[in-house]
């Protein structure tokens, strides 16, 4: 077994998941100033310090994925997260895209950019500590959208991200969002995401990405914010598992969703179902961030004294999504 195929096998290893702690410093400001917190860089360390050290985190997470600015920051016993995390048998991983940016020709479509220089922090991340990364690429659904360029250029992105990764001995979660905004159907969704994980799948063979040295981080098949016909729990299960037997090799060690908008019991509910549906060749687990982290945000809002409350809100839905595995 290859070493990368071993982490990644311990990212989707049984009754854990992936908490995703790596917010982008605008997105994470905006969440804090959401909740009456100040956005600076030490509230910023706070309230990440407060997520990593909930007791007994690690019975139910095995990894988390942390921003640059976390990366090298300091908890307040003066290690660092990827020190810290590595004592608590989780493991470090690094954001290192550097966000969606319109793509040029395509109106209302965008592009993840950050493969400049990607090798070379990918060895220098390496070194200090991290095990995986990930990088996010959003897919909109809308009058005539997804173009093809907008896929093309994201599963391209995402392919040579990936062999980079593991060209520098971490394993990548390879992560193509298509997002909830608008008033999609769930067929609609469910069209959209086959369609883009095929090409993706063609994109990292290309590339000769070692498929088990990876984790797949798609968003679950879901109706559009807007649509007025939401799906049952049951049809998301279906529809999702559905795109991903049409899609993914099954060298794939393991699938963990990200939640995208939908509330935490929902992104519980639906993980839940699909696992009682027929034996599946892939690990699938969760890469939750506002399903995970979303109440404990809510209960802490900067007040020291609901510093315990909200780790046990986080402690709440990691245990709820551990046992929905
Ligand atoms: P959400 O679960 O909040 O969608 O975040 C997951 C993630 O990592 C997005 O890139």
């Amino acid at each position: 077994m290859s070493t990368l195929n071993k982490i990644a096998r311990i990212m989707v290893s049984e009754r854990r998941g992936i908490l995703a702690a790596d917010e982008s410093i605008g997105t994470m400001s905006s969440r804090l100033e959401g909740v009456g917190v100040k956005a600076t860089e030490e509230n910023r360390r706070v309230y990440r310090e407060l997520i990593v050290t909930t007791p007994k985190l690690a019975e139910s997470v095995s990894g988390i994925i942390l921003a640059d600015e976390t990366f090298h920051q300091k908890l307040s016993n003066g290690q660092t997260f990827p020190a810290f995390l590595a004592e608590l048998g989780i493991l470090a991983g690094i954001k290192v895209d550097t966000g969606a940016k319109p793509l040029a020709g395509a109106p209302g479509e965008n592009v993840t950019e950050g493969l400049d220089g990607l090798r070379d922090r990918v060895r220098n991340y390496a070194a200090l500590g991290a095990t995986f990364a990930k990088w996010r690429a959003t897919i909109t659904i809308g009058d005539g959208l997804p173009s093809d360029r907008a896929v093309r250029a994201n599963v391209h992105a995402l392919a040579r991200y990936a062999g980079l990764c593991q060209e520098g001995g971490i394993v990548p979660i390879v992560e193509p969002e298509v997002l909830m905004d608008g008033s999609h159907s769930l067929a609609r969704c469910k069209q959209v995401t086959t369609s883009v994980l095929r090409s993706l799948f063609d994109e990292l063979n290309l590339m000769q990405v070692q498929l088990d040295g990876m984790v797949l981080k798609p968003n679950m098949v879901v109706a559009g914010k807007k649509c007025p016909q939401q799906p049952s729990v049951e049809e998301v299960a279906e529809a999702t598992v559905d795109a991903l037997r049409a899609t993914v090799p099954t060298f794939v060690p393991g699938i963990a969703f990200l939640s995208g908008g939908q509330s935490p019991e929902k992104a519980t509910e639906h993980l839940a179902a699909m696992q009682q549906l027929d034996p599946l060749p892939w690990e699938l687990t969760y890469s939750f961030g506002r399903a995970l982290v979303g109440p404990a945000l809510e209960t802490w809002r900067g007040d020291n004294g609901k510093r315990e409350a909200a780790q046990k809100a986080l402690s709440d839905r990691a245990v709820a999504n551990a046992a929905a595995r």
